[in-house]
């Protein structure tokens, strides 16, 4: 079983093609074995102080863009009306399945247009799948778009240039007779361009104790912290990088805030 190097996204006039791997299509009904809600609890707090201290008052709307399995969402629904969006069904089923009362759409965070405005706007990890400065700038775009003025936009990268080093981790869980193991390791082919690779070895053992074992790749994008505030800027926000702090740590070392001025 082996695994191809990836092409370097070409830059072209639209959007580029994002390979979102097997984990968030034929394998999205393993999400939350290998990544499951209540690890998100004190994350999905320390997102929601954030917004809400660039906010004037608490919000009251929340979009969320790549919102996949719905893991942030299930706590983030406890504060606000929340609608989620992301480019797989797949994952959006899961997330159904954890966050019934949430609207739900299938789109693209580069392009989609909901015609309405959000108190908030947030983007989790998805932001990493945007592998150009001209594709991050279409997602912020997204995000400036639906935001309210007054109100503010959320982005958090799991990693940024200037912190990305070479790591290997491994988890997974069980729930009925299922359960999942993983290894992750993260490395970057190529130092000077803006996309690195996160290579998984899964062992998925279904309802009958047969184990089977996949391999996947993801590419990813990952941006200094000067593209991420001179492309906020340039979108209309008025942007800060906000220290990743909270109880668990987390892998990012920042989150980058966009107020959207009045
Ligand atoms: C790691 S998952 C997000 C998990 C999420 N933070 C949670 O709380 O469960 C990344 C998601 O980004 C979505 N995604 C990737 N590119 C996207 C795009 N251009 N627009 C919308 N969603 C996208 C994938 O389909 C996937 O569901």
């Amino acid at each position: 079983m082996t695994t191809s190097q990836p092409q370097i996204p070409a830059e072209s006039d639209g959007p580029v093609r994002i390979s979102p791997g097997k984990l968030h299509t034929d394998l999205a009904p393993w999400w939350h074995l290998l990544s499951p809600p209540e690890e998100y609890a004190a994350a999905a707090d320390f997102y929601w102080k954030v917004i809400q201290s660039a906010c004037p008052t608490p919000p009251r709307t929340l979009l969320e863009l790549g919102s996949g399995g719905g893991n942030n969402a299930s706590f983030l629904k406890r504060r606000c009306k929340i609608t989620l969006v992301d480019l797989s069904p797949r994952m959006l089923r899961q997330s159904q399945t954890l966050n019934p009362e949430c609207e739900h759409l299938t789109g693209d965070m580069r392009t989609i247009r909901l015609g309405r405005v959000f108190d908030a706007v947030f983007i989790h990890d998805a932001i990493s799948f945007m592998l150009t400065a001209a594709d991050l700038e279409r997602a912020i775009q997204t995000a400036f778009v639906h935001c309210r003025p007054g109100g503010a936009a959320l982005f958090a990268p799991d990693h940024v240039r200037e912190t990305l080093r070479s790591s290997t981790s491994h988890g997974g869980h069980d729930s009925g007779g299922r359960g999942m193991r993983y290894l992750e390791w993260i490395w970057d082919p190529d130092p000077g361009d803006s996309t690195y690779l996160m290579d998984f070895a899964y062992l998925l053992r279904d309802g009958n104790g047969e184990v089977r074992v996949e391999s996947d790749r993801l590419q990813l994008g990952v941006f200094s912290r000067a593209d991420w505030l001179g492309i906020l800027l340039r979108v209309g926000f008025e942007p800060s990088a906000v220290p990743y702090a909270h109880s668990e740590g987390g892998l990012g070392a920042e989150v980058f805030l966009g107020r959207k001025p009045v």
